[in-house]
């Protein structure tokens, strides 16, 4: 057998589905299922020793006979394993092995070369933005940190972003930083590149090939990093995290005069109001089903969501970020920069590239600030109270700055549309009481303190 049709051989496909639910990027855990099935195969190199690079997209069905669900798998299949690619074995099956190509840098450089060369390999189609250096790369490494898709660094210049869970329909994380390479785009990481194709029908979003901000710390370490300086100098900590948190609120601020500027604005109006109310209220009975300490203030969170539906309209909406926290803000040479436009990897397209108020990322951020003050202090075990009082007032100093910063530039300050904030924050804090409640329940405490105290302001 050629490798080539190894890639739909039915051996493979009962390989990925032993391999596929150990993935941390696979969403199906916990829902048993009855297939993977590989639905596309699509080659796009053949090396002279025969072995082949591959795009899988598998369909998962499931027992519970909900909708299915995409994944992509980047495969390279080969006589034997280089040593270097062992780590990312997938199966070894009679005389070939199958493993990610991710892991495979003469693959990973045929890749970006189709890349490069905007060619297409049917039904994939390759799209370069503003040109590669010239050459093959020298390197190339998968990121290996924790995150939902897979984000292979190519020479610490690029770096590619495989999305995992195909949904049809095109990636704000294409789609935003497209619309922002009209503007100078110091605040978000070059677009490069990326792949395209179709599934079912509808067009969907492959992979994207970005700037590597080399060397860049992101929000939430350098967060960390003052949280610990906080015990010994604890002055000089809230200023210098309180002056990178005002740079923050610039950076985000640009970025949605940019977003604004090349996809347009629109009005949250008496209906949109409403709407946004009663999406708030639903989510809210869905999070005290879950979460019965949540439950407790039910009443209180409702009345919070329903004084939206009553605001005066004419509150501006646009596309935003959507999941705006201090680990999607990098520190690069040319100052902070957004990351992961995505949004919420488990929604549909068009529920992603739903506009909303610029307030949503602020609350976000907002809500960041708060988070990583009370996860130091849950960490430090028995309360300490002028400890939790330094942390407040660390938190506090840089949601400041963060306002302040953002006003700078966008001409209002984010803490003027109270109401709106306050609802948006307390939604992020439901949010995040229903995820920490089903995945690290050690750390319920800090959103219910969140709620608490936001209810009580
Ligand atoms: N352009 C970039 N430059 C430098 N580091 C990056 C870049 N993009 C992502 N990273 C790093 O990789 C991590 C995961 O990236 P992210 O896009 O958030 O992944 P995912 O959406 O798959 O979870 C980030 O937290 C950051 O540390
Ligand atoms: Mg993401």
């Amino acid at each position: 057998m050629t490798a080539a049709a190894v890639a739909l051989d039915h051996r493979l496909a009962r390989a990925l589905d032993a391999w596929l639910p150990w993935q941390r990027w696979y969403a199906g855990k916990g829902r048993p299922h009855t297939a993977v099935t590989v639905v596309q195969s699509t080659p796009f190199s053949e090396l002279p020793d025969g072995s082949v690079g591959s795009i899988l997209v598998l369909r998962v069905d499931f027992a519970d006979r909900g909708a299915a669900e995409h994944y992509q798998v980047p495969v390279g299949i080969r006589a034997s394993l280089p040593d270097p690619v062992a780590p990312y074995l997938i199966a070894a099956l009679d005389d070939l092995v199958v493993y990610e190509a991710t892991g495979d840098h003469e693959l990973v450089t045929e890749l970006l070369g189709l890349v490069a060369g905007e060619h297409a390999r049917d039904p994939l189609g390759f799209t370069s933005f503003g040109g590669f250096a010239d050459g093959p790369p020298l390197s190339s490494r998968p990121l290996g940190v924790e995150q939902t898709n897979t984000s292979v660094v190519v020479d610490d210049r690029y770096v590619v972003k495989f999305f995992r869970r195909l949904h049809p329909g095109v990636n704000p994380e294409l789609e935003l930083p497209r619309a922002l390479a009209a503007s100078a785009g110091r605040h978000t990481a070059a677009l490069h590149g990326a792949v395209e194709g179709h599934l079912d029908g509808a067009p969907v979003t492959y992979a994207v090939v970005q700037s590597f901000l080399a060397g860049a710390v992101d929000g939430w370490a350098l967060a960390q990093d003052s949280l610990h300086r906080l015990r010994t100098e604890p002055w000089s900590a809230v200023r210098e995290f309180a002056a990178e948190a005002f740079e923050m609120g610039r950076a985000v601020a640009t970025v949605h005069a940019e977003l604004a500027a090349g996809l347009g604005t629109g009005l949250l109006g008496p209906a949109e109001l409403a709407g946004l109310a009663a999406t708030m209220a639903r989510q809210l009975d869905e999070s005290c089903r879950v979460v019965p300490e949540l439950a407790l203030h039910r009443v209180d969170l409702a009345a919070a969501f329903a004084e939206v539906a009553r605001l005066p309209g004419g509150a501006e909406t646009q596309r935003v970020h959507g999941d705006l926290h201090l680990g999607q803000l990098l520190r690069g040479p040319a100052g902070w920069a957004l990351i992961d436009f995505e949004g919420e990897p488990s929604l549909p397209m068009a529920e992603r590239a739903v506009p909303h108020s610029p307030l949503r990322d602020v609350a976000g951020m907002l809500r960041s600030f708060e988070y990583a003050a009370d996860h130091a202090d849950l960490l430090a075990g028995p309360s300490n109270p002028a400890a939790t009082a330094r942390l407040r007032i660390w938190a506090e100093q840089g949601a400041d700055a963060f306002c302040l910063g953002y006003a700078g530039v966008a001409g209002w300050d984010p803490r003027g549309q109270d109401a709106l904030l306050r609802a948006h924050t307390l939604h992020k804090a439901v949010y995040e009481a229903h995820y920490e409640a089903r995945h690290r329940p050690d750390f319920l405490p800090i959103p219910l303190a969140a709620v608490r105290r936001l209810l009580a302001q």
